[in-house]
């Protein structure tokens, strides 16, 4: 049994039929029509040069599945296994770049906006060292990944009170950052500001990881990046930092008031005020 949807060149599917009341749910979370007979078949054969995509709703969640094969492998977010699970136990605490950048220390745990949440594993590295972290993603297909993620993360918390922990941590909303960075009222206002926006690839590199192909391909670049990061400016406490690659102009052409350089990754760090101690 297989039911399609059609968004542009985004299709949904799911291979039995206990799974349609979700591919429903899905379909208006989504705003798009639902078609009954059409089908995809996930067996078939790839598509040579088919930029669409497949969402499958299935046992282990919802997964996205471009139909060149040759692309990448599925996309799904997992806070309870694989890489993420692995960073969470072994990832280096606070001696992570990233940690250094928000300015987690043992004193203090910032409270953080992600503007820019993707598929939220560096919102997830930051709830799992003390950070309460509020993620907005604007697009409705990542958001559509991370939603599905973070349920299953909550419902896999009942048995795990780590997890339970972090997730309490992390509080993901799907909207426009700059929307929710303009109503923000003063007591909300976050600690730092943290920015991980696409900017164009020119070149298509094999470097490219296959979660930064479906990236380039389902969000494009993020051109009004620059102007997040001045409003950014004017709404956080003490920091706003900024995700880059290590070789990336600034963002906005502003430079920021230091930056930790890695091998691939930079990140940008506007000290607005100083860190309380
Ligand atoms: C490179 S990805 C972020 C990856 C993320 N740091 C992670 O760990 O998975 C950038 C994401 O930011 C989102 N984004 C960009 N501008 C946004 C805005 N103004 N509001 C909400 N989401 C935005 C894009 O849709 C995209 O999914």
């Amino acid at each position: 049994m297989s039911l399609s949807i059609n968004m542009q060149n985004i299709t949904i599917s799911c291979d039995s039929p206990q799974y349609l009341p979700a591919v429903k749910r899905l379909s208006d979370q989504l705003g798009i029509v639902l078609f009954s007979g059409s089908k995809v078949d996930e067996k078939a054969e790839a598509h040579p040069n088919d930029q669409g995509y497949v969402l499958v709703v299935g046992e282990s969640g919802i997964s996205l599945h471009p139909k060149d094969r040759r692309l990448h492998g599925p996309i799904r977010v997992d806070f309870n296994n694989g890489a993420n699970s692995h960073r969470r136990r072994f990832g280096g605490g606070n001696g992570q770049a990233i940690a250094k950048a928000i300015g987690v220390s043992g004193r203090f745990c910032p409270s953080v906006l992600d503007l820019t949440a993707g598929l939220g594993g560096d919102a997830f590295v930051l709830a799992s060292l003390g950070c309460d972290v509020k993620l907005f993603e604007r697009n409705a297909i990542i958001a559509c990944l991370l939603r599905d993620g973070v349920e299953r993360a909550i419902a896999a918390g009942i048995d795990d009170p780590e997890l339970r922990d972090v997730m309490g941590r992390l509080k993901f909303l799907e909207c426009d950052s700059f929307d929710a960075v303009r109503s923000l009222t003063d007591e909300e206002r976050p600690d730092v500001i943290y920015l991980d926006p696409m900017f164009p690839h020119r070149k298509k590199s094999a470097k490219v990881k296959k979660e930064m192909q479906a990236f380039q391909n389902i969000v494009g670049g993020d051109d009004d990046a620059d102007a997040l990061l001045k409003l950014a400016i004017n709404s956080a406490r003490y920091r706003v930092v900024i995700k880059r690659s290590s070789n990336a102009e600034f963002l906005a052409d502003l430079q920021p008031t230091y930056s930790l350089t890695g091998k691939s990754t930079r990140f940008d760090i506007f000290a607005l005020r100083k860190i309380p101690s």
